[in-house]
Order: C-alpha cells, then structure tokens, then sequence
C-alpha cells in the first residue's frame, strides 16, 4: 500500500539459484546465480529475471506464466517436484534440477512428450 508522502519501499531479498545446466545428466554441471526479488516473486519470475538481464542462454519451458495451467514449468526444486510459477523464490540456496526420470533437452527442460506417449 503506498501511503501519500512515503515511497512505496518493498524489501529486495536475494536468492541464490543453483541450476543444473547441460544437455544430459552425465554432461552438465551445476551454476549458481544470485537474483534479486521481492515477496511473492515465483522462481519462473527469477529465471526468466536471470534470462533477461543474465544469461539468454538458460533453457527453461514455460507457458502460462503463473496460471498454473500448462504444467510446462515443472522442475525439480530442492529435490520435489514443482511449478516453478507456483513455487516462490526464498533468500537461500535454491537448487533447481531437471525433472527425474525423463531424457534432458537442456538445462531444466526435459523431454515431456516421451512420458506423454508411453499412455
Ligand atoms: S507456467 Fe504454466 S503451469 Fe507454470
């Protein structure tokens, strides 16, 4: 709420993403990058953030950004598997990892359509 007279003066915090970058889980590695955010920022917001203002070259899949409908930016965070738009960013070590048990693409995007053809 911004109050007349006083500049709306929200909290930066910073988190520290640990990603896993590569093009399978034998070749790759892990990076970390720090990001600046806000309470309420989602992780999707700081990868997209780092893309941006960081490195383009980070692959991550999303579609909805934040609606929680296309299910396409789920990953893995802190080892459970969640929405990236759901799962709000905190001032720590984040580790962020492709999902488990699906063929990498690159860095957090895994092959999808493999486990969708097996039904
Ligand atoms: S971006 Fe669509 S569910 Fe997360």
């Amino acid at each position: 709420m911004t109050i007349a007279g006083q500049e709306h003066t929200a909290a930066v915090k910073t988190a520290r993403l640990r990603i896993w970058r590569g093009t399978s889980r034998d070749n790759g590695r892990y990076q970390e990058y720090d990001v600046k955010f806000e309470d309420g920022d989602s992780v999707l917001d700081g990868l997209v953030r780092l893309r941006v203002d960081c490195d383009p070259s980070l692959a991550v899949r999303f579609s909805c950004f934040n609606a929680n409908v296309c299910k396409e930016c789920t990953m893995l965070i802190d080892g459970t598997v969640e929405y990236a738009c759901i799962a709000k960013l905190q001032p720590r070590l984040m580790q962020l990892d492709p999902l488990p048990n699906l063929p990498i693409v690159r860095d957090l995007v895994t092959d999808t359509l493999s486990r969708k053809e097996r039904f």
